[in-house]
């Protein structure tokens, strides 16, 4: 079994016992084989590898799913054990939160975009928590998927920005086999829903099917598979620059990130893939 670290205490104690290489898998549980992709890129990475359980309270906005988000502990601590985790580091509120915080991390112009516009101070909270944990833990290497790209890119934003001594490596996006990305989210699902949520992936492989046909094209042809959906409320679907997230011009050529959100139902799901145009 991993050591399990509730407080700030036991995780310093762990930490000092730890003497090679650390590389931390940032997680909210509800641990899937996605998660499971990131522990073992991190295991490659480094010789031990730690997973933080924390449902961040800071990055979720009023009416969001923060009461109802899956909290699985038992099966997280189970699915690290056999995946050859050494750490969990899973704090309460109270802990990382002592109270409010009123210095964080600013997130500046790519937290307003997609996600951001959708979810004010979404990656603000994120990226306090995050930095929190960078300091907590001190993980040489950090493991992040690119199914949430724009966290992924917020995250290599800030380590760059403010000199954080981490190294952030990129998981790809795991997928059940008919194309759905695995997310916590999914259990949300009914089966009608669960139906209805492949027109996501759908959308984006189309639109990458399209890449030679340029950014506009692309676009048309995946907002084509998401308007053939029933219950799918699209929130965004953006062509847009890996790094910035900023939307990429016509004439844009090589790759470019096809970014969907949409509501199926009462679920929020994202998604994208990278696509190389032209
Ligand atoms: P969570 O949604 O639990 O995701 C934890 C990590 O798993 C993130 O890096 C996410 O991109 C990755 N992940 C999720 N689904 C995946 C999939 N299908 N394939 C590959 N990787 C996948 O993202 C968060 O938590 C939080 O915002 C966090 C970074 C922990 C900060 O609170």
């Amino acid at each position: 079994m991993p050591t399990v670290a509730t407080t700030i205490a036991e995780l310093h104690e762990a930490r000092a016992r730890i003497s090679g290489s650390l590389a931390l898998v940032p997680t909210m549980g509800a641990l899937h084989d996605g998660h499971l992709s990131l522990v073992r890129r991190a295991a490659a990475e480094a010789e031990t590898v730690a997973v933080s359980i924390f449902v961040n309270p800071l990055q979720f906005g009023p009416g969001e799913d923060l009461e109802r988000y899956p909290r699985t502990f038992e099966a997280d601590l189970k699915a690290c054990d056999e995946a050859g985790v050494g750490l969990v580091f899973a704090p309460t509120p109270e802990l990382m939160y002592p109270e409010p915080p009123t210095v964080t991390v600013a997130s500046g112009p790519m937290g307003d975009l997609l996600e951001g516009a959708h979810r004010p101070g979404h990656f603000g909270g994120m990226l306090t928590v995050v930095l929190k944990l960078f300091n907590l833990v001190r993980p040489d290497v950090a493991v992040f998927g690119r199914k949430d790209g724009q966290q992924l890119a917020m995250i290599r934003r800030m380590v760059a920005d403010l000199n954080v001594p981490v190294r952030i490596l990129a998981g790809e996006t795991v997928r059940e086999p008919d194309g759905l990305a695995l997310s916590s989210r999914n259990r949300y699902l009914g089966p009608a829903e669960r139906e209805s949520a492949l027109a996501l992936s759908r959308a984006l492989f189309t639109g990458r099917d399209t890449a030679a046909a340029g950014p506009a094209a692309i676009l048309a042809a995946a907002q084509k598979e998401l308007a053939a959906a029933d219950d799918v409320q699209v929130d965004y679907l953006a062509l847009v620059d890996p790094d910035t997230f900023a939307a990429v011009p016509e004439s844009h050529r090589g790759p470019a990130v096809l970014a969907v959100a949409a509501r199926v139902g009462t679920t929020r799901l994202i998604d994208n893939v990278v696509i190389d145009i032209g």
